[in-house]
């Protein structure tokens, strides 16, 4: 496992130290827990079979690139790169402890580090609305250098209309996104064949896989889209209802203790918690929706 403390030059959004710090977090409260299995849902969208070559770009804390680990086994490789040192220096940690043999490296996803051809996959997840439309342009074109021919990209993004739905992982990023059909204009006009789009299954995530052309490979046409594959919305966890039936029960116990001699008042202040509680996990926690 390799890192640098280089700081690179990019016009792309780059992560410092305190997102870095605070980003795994977040992504399991966002999430409800589930980012292991998102994980594991991406590693499986992007197709990586045991012993392949994979690189993640904007890798980020490497969550990612250890689920692609995982699934190319010991006879497979797997890079990840990312601009923000601060991100890589917290993947190659985290490798470290899982006592993955993963690659990270500080570089751009606009001139990858990396000699041609060198990948059977290339992964970027909710790295595109990071980057400035010149930047995927060059990105895209990079991927498609760095992969073998016959290789494939997995890229995955919130859609552009996620500030405007509703989630918690949606509404906390207002920033925006690289929707489905821009996503296949991409790599299609980089000169990929996109084979597979559709909803990832969470919040407002959509991917789009699609291949490096090989030699002799019919040169699909534009007018042609690619397959539509939603995949099922993942299940929200059992455990979140037990959570806020402990809360709703903690915040009466507390009301019952201070205010004893207001009883009538927490059995209202109850009522209300368990209110507020359910239109937080109805509206707001509402992560689970996808679009297909
Ligand atoms: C939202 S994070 C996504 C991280 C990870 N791929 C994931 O799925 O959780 C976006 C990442 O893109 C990185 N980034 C931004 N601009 C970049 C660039 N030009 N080249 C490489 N990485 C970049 C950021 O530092 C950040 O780690």
């Amino acid at each position: 496992m390799t890192t640098t403390e280089e700081t690179i030059a990019t016009k792309g959004l780059v992560m410092r130290a305190a997102q870095a710090r605070w980003y795994d977090a977040l992504a399991a409260v966002l999430t409800l827990g589930r980012d292991r299995a998102l994980r594991d849902r991406l590693a499986g969208l992007a197709q990586l079979a045991p012993g392949e070559s994979v690189l993640d770009v904007g890798c980020g804390t490497g969550s990612l690139a250890l689920a692609a680990k995982r699934r190319v086994g010991d006879t497979g490789t797997v890079d990840g790169v990312d601009a923000s040192p601060d991100m890589i220096a917290l993947a190659t940690r985290k490798a470290t402890r899982a006592g993955a043999a993963v690659t990270f490296r500080v570089g751009t996803a606009e001139r990858l580090p990396y000699p041609d051809a060198s990948f059977d996959a290339v992964m970027a997840t909710l790295m595109l609305h990071h980057l400035p439309a010149p930047l995927r342009r060059d990105f895209a074109r990079e991927a498609l250098r760095v992969l073998r021919p016959g290789g494939r990209i997995l890229a995955v993004d919130f859609s552009a209309a996620s500030a405007q739905s509703a989630g918690l992982l949606a509404r906390l990023h207002r920033r925006g996104g690289v929707s489905r059909d821009a996503m296949v204009v991409l790599l299609r006009d980089a000169g990929f064949h996109p084979e597979a789009t559709g909803a990832v299954g969470i919040a407002d995530l959509q991917y789009v896989v699609a291949e490096s052309p090989a030699a002799g490979d019919p040169v699909p046409s534009p007018d042609e889209p690619p397959a539509l594959q939603s995949l099922p919305p993942m299940a929200r966890p059992e455990w979140i209802v037990f959570a806020v039936l402990a809360v709703a029960v903690a915040v009466h116990l507390a009301i019952v203790g201070q205010l004893a001699a207001r009883v009538a008042w927490s059995a209202a202040g109850l009522l209300a918690a368990v209110a507020l509680l359910a239109f937080v996990v109805v509206h707001i926690f509402g992560g689970g929706r996808a679009r297909h």
